[in-house]
């Protein structure tokens, strides 16, 4: 059983990940989240659901506890969130992390620019490459509600190809980057919809 420590609980995607994580996955859950009376506890065997915001480090240092893997799936001032995060695991010795960042922030979307709107983005992910963290940043296209299909994968350097991305199919593809050990570690992986394996 991997244990999985949810950032951001009441997220879109966290919410729709944790689903698939109680379906699919060997893993006990703890949801971390402003407002904790917001979310039914799924399954009460396997989830915890805990009050907590992200920059508060007494609150995400307890959470860290006897956990496998962070899964932080935020927005807002992504910078100061992975500051605290990156301090917080290194001091509960901590070294899993996935973080949820967007399509765009290296440039790499042909024909976009993002500019500023990226840039906690930009400089979350920034924080989190120069650290010792076996990190994997995910770089997701637009959201969409179709039905789980093959993931396709850009490495950081590689243009990213196509621009929508199905949240079962994302979902799925953070369930097993989650409960497998090495995969996509110290990676910055663009995803989108695609004919190609997921298994890169
Ligand atoms: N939608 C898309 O097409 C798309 C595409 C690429 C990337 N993304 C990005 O992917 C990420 C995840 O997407 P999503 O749809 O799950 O986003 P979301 O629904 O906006 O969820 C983000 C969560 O972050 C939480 N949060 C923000 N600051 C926090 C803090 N200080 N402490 C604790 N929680 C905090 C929010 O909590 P509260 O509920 O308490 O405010 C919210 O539940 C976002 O950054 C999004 O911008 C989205």
């Amino acid at each position: 059983m991997t244990r999985v420590l949810i950032l951001g609980a009441n997220g879109q995607l966290a919410r729709n990940t944790t689903r698939v994580l109680l379906e699919k996955a060997d893993a006990i859950l703890t949801l971390y989240l402003r407002r904790a009376s917001r979310l039914p506890n799924p399954d009460p065997r396997r989830v915890t659901v805990v009050e907590g915001d992200a920059l508060d480090t007494a609150a995400l240092r307890a959470a860290m506890k006897n956990q496998d893997v962070v899964y932080a799936n935020l927005a807002g001032d992504m910078a100061r969130q992975a500051r605290t995060i990156i301090d917080t695991m290194h001091a509960t010795g901590l070294k899993r992390l996935i973080f949820v960042s967007s399509m765009g922030i290296y440039g790499e979307v042909p024909g976009e620019k993002y500019r500023n709107i990226l840039d906690p983005y930009r400089d979350s992910a920034a924080l989190i490459e120069a650290s010792d963290l076996d990190y994997t940043i995910l770089r997701p296209g637009w959201f969409t509600h179709q039905p789980e299909g093959p993931c396709r994968i850009t490495q950081k350097g590689e243009p990213f190809q196509g621009h929508d991305i199905s949240l079962d199919s994302l979902s799925a593809l953070i369930a097993r980057i989650a409960t497998t050990p090495g995969f996509h570690v110290r990676c910055s992986i663009g995803v989108s919809n695609g004919e190609k394996s997921i298994a890169r």
